[in-house]
């Protein structure tokens, strides 16, 4: 049996508790090395885990089939992703190497979109949209694309994967498509680290934005025509009459 689990930001007060539960019954654990260390103390408390299978940032396939090979070897095997399994997390690629046979269960947890909002106040209270700036598997042109049509359609947009050192200028690009059609002064939260002690918010608008203070462990969300601040918090609002 696999279970594929979020773990959230990371620390134990962001886990769900079906999370933490398929932790405590799991005998393998398979995840990156830093998600991984993120519940170590949980792994450690834990006797019943007889093997922990990590890999680096670029072994998703191999982790994936190494959880497979365990689980058809009668274990309880438990894959990790962060923020939530089936958001861009290791879900899908686990279906995808299934066979028809193999027992698997996703549990989900809390996505780091859902986790930066938090922070910044309301922002997602209307429609929105996720998009991923990662070119590692979708071409450049389609991801500004979508960047372009959710714009058009003045949804609250959330970017994971923002900047990268092998993608500094996508995050330039699609705040630069945004800007084009929805002019310059809409809000921009950002939070790296989101739900973890070293997090960091910021506010600004489309004009003052500064893509300099954005890394891969940053939520950016940009919010729509009515997104304002207020009392010091990024707002959307649902459309009550007040
Ligand atoms: C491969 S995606 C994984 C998303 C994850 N499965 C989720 O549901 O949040 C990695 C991206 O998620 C975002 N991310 C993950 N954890 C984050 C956190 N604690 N704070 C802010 N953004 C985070 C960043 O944009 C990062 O580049």
């Amino acid at each position: 049996m696999i279970k594929v689990i979020g773990i959230g930001s990371g620390v134990v007060q962001n886990l769900t508790t079906e999370a933490l539960e398929a932790i405590k019954s799991a005998e393998v654990i398979v995840g990156y090395r830093t998600y991984i260390d993120w519940i170590q103390p949980l792994i450690d408390k834990n006797s019943h885990i007889q093997k922990v299978i990590t890999t680096g940032m670029t072994g998703e396939v191999k982790r994936c089939q190494a959880a497979l090979e365990a689980s058809r070897n009668g274990k309880n095997v438990v894959v990790i992703s962060s923020g939530d399994s089936g958001i861009y997390g290791m879900a899908g690629l686990i279906y995808e190497l299934s066979d028809v046979e193999d027992e698997i269960s996703v549990i989900p947890g809390v996505t780091s979109s859902s986790i930066a909002a938090a922070s910044l106040g309301a922002p997602l209270m209307h429609d929105f949209v996720s998009i991923s700036l990662s070119d590692l598997m979708t071409p450049y042109d389609i991801i500004m694309k979508r960047v372009r049509l959710a714009a058009e359609g003045d949804f609250v947009i959330c970017l994971y994967n923002p900047r990268s050192k092998g993608r500094p200028h996508h995050l330039e690009d699609a705040l630069n498509t945004i800007k084009d059609i929805q002019g310059d002064g809409l809000v921009v939260g950002t939070v790296c680290d989101a739900g973890r002690l070293e997090a960091c918010v910021t506010y600004s608008t489309l004009k003052e934005f500064n893509v300099q203070d954005v890394n891969m462990r940053t939520m950016v969300i940009i919010g729509n025509q009515n997104t304002h601040m207020h009392h010091g918090k990024m707002v959307t609002p649902r459309g009550y009459m007040l």
